[in-house]
């Protein structure tokens, strides 16, 4: 499974990063081909026109380049931290430039926060936001918080949350790449109606 890791904070400080990068080393240990897509690094300018509003050729290099990639995933993972009961900016503003290319592939949503309810209002919102964007996303989730005590600093679980997390990853990866693995047959049987 080609599996795009998405993470958006712009924060000096940020702690998510830590889940971000379990997420790409646990798919990796399982065989799939992950790769993170860290919205700071790839920077984007706030939303001005879409890829699809640029002439052929024309958009941003890192544009085009993040297109292809999205358009070439098996399955998306979008590592999502709470700001004020809401998405991360950086992560909302990288998605919101792109439509089409999002189409006909499952999503699956890991959240987590500072505190103990994992970033649950931020998932919640992104629950509504993928399916807008054509995506299906799976029933399993990840909430993980206090995310610092979950995760060290090199990304290595730790303590009974970061076993917990443990637990609940293999179960999390193989319903997304159960679902990956439906949308490719389908797309291989059948062309998506749009
Ligand atoms: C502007 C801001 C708003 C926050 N709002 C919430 C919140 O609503 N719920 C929550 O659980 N944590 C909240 N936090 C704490 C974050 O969960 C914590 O700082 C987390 O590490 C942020 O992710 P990052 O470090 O990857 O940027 C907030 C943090 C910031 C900076």
């Amino acid at each position: 499974m080609n599996v795009l890791i998405f993470y958006g904070s712009y924060r000096a400080d940020r702690a998510g990063i830590r889940l971000a990068r379990y997420l790409v080393d646990r798919f990796a240990a399982r065989g799939d081909a992950p790769t993170l897509v860290d919205a700071k690094a790839v920077g984007l300018p706030l939303l001005d026109r879409m890829y699809k509003e640029y002439a052929e050729g024309t958009a941003p290099p890192a544009m085009a380049a993040l297109a292809q990639q999205i358009r070439d995933a098996d399955a998306f993972v979008f590592v999502a931290g709470e700001y004020n009961w809401g998405p991360q900016p950086g992560l909302k503003n990288l998605t919101d430039h792109f439509l089409e290319e999002w189409f006909w592939r499952p999503a699956a949503i890991a959240s987590y926060s500072a505190g103990r309810l994992g970033g649950a209002r931020s998932n919640a919102a992104w629950y509504a936001i993928l399916p807008e964007m054509g995506m299906p996303v799976i029933p399993s989730t990840l909430v993980v918080g206090p995310v610092t005590q979950t995760l060290d600093a090199e990304a290595r679980p730790t303590g009974p949350a970061g076993e917990s997390l443990e637990r609940q990853f293999s179960r999390f990866a193989d319903d997304l790449a159960w679902w990956a693995e439906a949308a490719k047959a389908q797309h291989a049987r059948r062309a998506p109606p749009y």
